[in-house]
């Protein structure tokens, strides 16, 4: 299975699938990266494991007057060259709208550090740890899921795991367990996916 995915950030969800696939883990390579950040540190682990990648960034579209769709018509156009099965957003910090989506029916999976329904966008994890002093939740959490849509952080899931929060966490302890959890449940999500994908083609051949 080949695999695409999109970062924006320090990649640390990228390494746990590049490692997962150069390990046997996971039964699928990851084929290209892209970043829509030009200094985001996971295109540095993409060269170092030697994966290609592209940077795409919005700025040059912006400044000529295009539109996020022209943005994602493009992008998708790039990421179709390299015939993903899936297309994995790894700490994408981007909406992807239906001029990108329409392409990838169902092939198209996030990661959340929270749990479904939770603290949709940006800051989750900050957002889930004001929501516990305020005495709102006792946990939060993290889901792998489809993006069949435009909705944000929203779709079938795929899998997902409860984090605990302690009393005395700080955003970057609770930061660090969830990212721990997240490293171990993309790659479990994609390793189910993947299989069930490898189960159906075979039925059709
Ligand atoms: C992860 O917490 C992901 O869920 C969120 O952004 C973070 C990216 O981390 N959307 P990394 O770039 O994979 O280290």
């Amino acid at each position: 299975m080949r695999l695409v995915v999109l970062v924006s950030g320090s990649g640390s969800n990228l390494q746990a699938v590049m490692d997962a696939c150069s390990e046997g883990r996971l039964n699928a390579e990851v084929t290209a990266v892209f970043s829509n950040r030009t200094n985001a540190y996971a295109i540095q682990r993409a060269s170092r494991a030697g994966i290609p990648y592209e940077i795409f960034p919005w700025q040059p579209f912006k400044q000529a007057a295009k539109s996020r769709q022209d943005y994602d018509a493009a992008l998708a156009e790039a990421v179709r060259r390299h015939a993903p099965d899936f297309v994995v957003l790894a700490g994408w910090m981007w909406l992807l709208s239906r001029a990108f989506l329409v392409y990838f029916p169902m092939r198209v999976i996030n990661l959340h550090p929270a749990l479904p329904g939770m603290f949709p966008g940006t800051d989750a994890i900050e957002r889930a740890l004001a929501a516990y002093r305020c005495g709102r939740i006792r946990e939060t959490g993290v889901m792998v899921h489809y993006v069949p849509d435009e909705g944000v952080d929203d779709g079938p899931v795929i899998a997902q795991a409860t984090v605990p929060i302690l009393s005395e966490d700080t955003l970057e302890s609770l930061a660090r367990r969830i990212h721990k959890t997240e490293h171990t449940l993309l790659v479990s999500a994609l390793a189910h996916v993947i299989d069930r994908q490898i189960e159906t083609s075979k039925e059709f051949n």
